[in-house]
């Protein structure tokens, strides 16, 4: 989703210039083109099993829970927040960040769409927050039969609230979550780390920050890797490190879906 100024609502806006031709030829050839557009045509194509949806309305039934809690937790923000949330607080009330911070049921259908379709083996996601699209993702990944999610969050409550969710959904062989400040704890994962095949980057949302990390995991990737960027449209900073990234030498292709960018990776080139 945009931020309110009206350069960022125009980019927004003229994505559309690519996003209407490319997703209707992939609704309609059911995307056979490359990794990218297949995703977008078996999203479209929406055609979950009866197995796959009654986990999606497990994940979906948690969200609920999520969004009607009373509770409030002590605030650890290691980014730049919210637009919305107040940045003095030191509370935060669990309903609120679920509603403005986790991605939308429609936007999680995406991502597992995408890993159904790539099947990827090590994935990665940068902002765990109560773990929703971590939730998606390690389904994913549980239904394919294979591959798992390591996933990063620097708030000890946020972290907390994600790993009992991940527990109740039996997801834990798929998915590890590792609570920390990015910027201490990815160096150390991605020392030990080889062969990348997902990312999904949903935190830290500053131009630089989001440089960094992208030049951080580069190597570590293998070639038709994908990484996803979310909120490319949430500040001037983030939309210029957006085109950065596209127009990165080892980008093969990149398409701009519902706020995020999906970049496809040529593979490591020294
Ligand atoms: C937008 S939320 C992630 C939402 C989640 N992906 C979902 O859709 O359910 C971003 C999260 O990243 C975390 N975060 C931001 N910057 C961070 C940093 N530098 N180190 C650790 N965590 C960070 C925040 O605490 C927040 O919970």
């Amino acid at each position: 989703m945009p931020s309110f100024n009206p350069g960022l609502v125009l980019r927004y806006l003229l994505s559309a210039v690519s996003y209407y031709p490319r997703t209707t030829v992939a609704l309609f050839t059911g995307g056979t083109a490359d990794k990218i557009d297949k995703a977008i045509g078996s999203h479209f194509k929406n055609s979950f099993s009866s197995l796959e949806k009654a986990d999606i309305s497990a994940i979906e039934s948690i969200r609920k829970t999520l969004l009607r809690s009373p509770e409030v937790i002590s605030v650890t923000e290691f980014g730049r927040g919210s637009n919305i949330l107040p940045k003095t607080a030191s509370t935060e009330k669990i309903s609120d960040i679920c509603s403005i911070m986790s991605k939308t049921e429609s936007e999680c259908h995406f991502l597992y769409s995408l890993i159904k379709t790539i099947k990827p083996t090590h994935c990665m996601e940068l902002g765990t927050c109560l773990g929703i699209s971590t939730a998606y993702i390690g389904m994913a990944l549980r239904h394919n039969g294979h591959g798992t999610l390591t996933s990063f969050e620097g708030s000890p409550e946020r972290a907390k609230i994600a790993t009992q969710n991940i527990k109740e959904l039996g997801l834990e062989n798929n998915v590890s979550l590792v609570q920390g400040k990015f910027q201490d704890v990815l160096p150390e994962y991605l020392q030990k780390t080889t062969g990348l095949d997902f990312a999904f980057i949903d935190g830290h949302h500053q131009e630089e920050a989001t440089l960094h990390y992208f030049k951080m995991i580069l190597p570590k990737f293998v070639k038709g890797g994908i990484i996803i960027f979310d909120d490319i449209f949430w500040s001037t900073g983030m939309n210029r490190a957006w085109k950065t990234i596209k127009t990165h030498p080892n980008v093969t292709d990149s398409f701009v879906f519902k706020g995020m960018g999906i970049i496809q990776l040529e593979g490591v080139r020294d």
